[in-house]
């Protein structure tokens, strides 16, 4: 039976040229590690006048599992089954999102790494961890968070989320933007901003719904304003089931004055590796987005290798690289722990 995948405009505005080939490489990483490769025949294709990727698998219906993750692909807009002539029959989505949409898109501003990108990397980040059938909550770590985009993605997913910026007014837009968000959503919540190690910390507690709260089923997001480095000093080893974050360009961005360290990715992620690495859990991932015209991507899964992590080398995970601007061409590496 073959089936089709409309990608969403939004994702198509994002990507332009590159959004179809995006969906293919993301369903191919996610068909090779947790539905083995019941899907075959990826393909991108056109049906009166409209490109869909369309694929092919055995049975007449979708496994759950294929469902469930087609749902939540970062570009998946609708999904149809193809009658025998081509026709296209809508299948109910399944999605995980917990929350209203608008947490993702409602901060603005220069520098946000693009949210159904942050979605990708989260998903084909989780898709490489030996995590994809627990039912917990999973606890995402962004090293590298600025406003929190990947924290947001998180929170939406319901896993626990943990960011760590060392720009003071990331942190301090973030803090407001979500105690604003619960608030407005009226969301059953507590919220502390302290310290640890004498950096600032936000520590905020929401329930999805009242009764979830009472029973102290809440999901946590926690904020440290401090420079990356400090992770070894500020969490456990081993404290995170996913580390997911968008590594700085290496170019001035918009509005964001830079700085030495956002200058060189190399050097950053050479002396980060090694404490980020200690902070994920056997059985964790990594992803990392960054600009390929700064660094090569040999180089990153050479650190990553020296850190004893696995890089995830197939050919779908090799098809990310894509365009964003004159001056950065954007791709994701994903790492496992044994
Ligand atoms: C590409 S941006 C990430 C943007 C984020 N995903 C978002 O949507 O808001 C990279 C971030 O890394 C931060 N950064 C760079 N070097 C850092 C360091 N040594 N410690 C902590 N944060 C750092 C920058 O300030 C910047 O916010």
């Amino acid at each position: 039976m073959r089936f089709a995948l409309l990608v969403s405009p939004a994702v198509n505005r994002v990507y332009a040229q590159s959004a179809g080939a995006l969906a293919t490489a993301e369903l191919g990483a996610i068909n090779e590690r947790v539905l083995n490769g019941e899907l075959t025949d990826l393909r991108e294709q056109v049906l009166g006048s409209v490109s869909y990727l369309t694929f092919s698998a055995t049975e007449p219906e979708l496994t759950p599992l294929a469902r469930t993750w087609l749902s939540n692909l970062s570009a998946t807009f609708a999904l149809f089954r193809l009658d025998a002539d081509d026709r296209l029959v809508p299948l109910d989505l399944d999605r995980w999102d917990e929350l209203d949409s608008d947490l993702l898109t409602i901060q603005k501003y220069a520098g946000k790494t693009n949210e159904s990108f942050t979605k990708l990397l989260l998903n084909v980040t989780l898709a490489a961890s030996a995590f994809t059938a627990e039912k917990r909550a999973l606890s995402v770590l962004d090293p590298l968070c600025g406003r929190g985009t990947t924290l947001n993605q998180a929170l939406m997913y319901g896993f626990h989320a943990t960011g760590v910026e060392h720009d003071k007014k990331d942190y301090e837009a973030f803090a407001l933007f979500i105690q604003r968000w619960v608030k407005d959503k009226r969301l059953k919540h507590t919220a502390v901003a302290g310290h640890v190690k004498g950096h600032p910390k936000l520590d905020l507690a929401l329930g999805v719904d009242k009764e979830r709260f009472k029973a102290g089923d809440t999901l946590r997001v926690s904020y440290v304003n401090a420079d990356t480095h400090a992770i070894a000093d500020v969490f456990q080893p081993r404290s995170f089931d996913l580390i997911v974050t968008d590594a700085p360009y290496g170019v001035q961005h918009g509005a964001q004055s830079g700085d030495g360290l956002s200058r060189r990715p190399l050097e950053l992620l050479t002396s980060a590796l090694p404490i980020w690495r200690a902070a994920l859990r056997p059985g964790g991932a990594i992803g990392i987005s960054w600009n390929d015209l700064v660094l090569r991507r040999d180089k990153l899964a050479q650190l990553l290798t020296e850190n004893s992590l696995q890089v995830c080398d197939s050919p779908p995970y090799r098809g990310f690289l894509h365009r964003v601007d004159s001056s950065i061409e954007r791709d994701l590496i994903v790492a496992r722990a044994p």
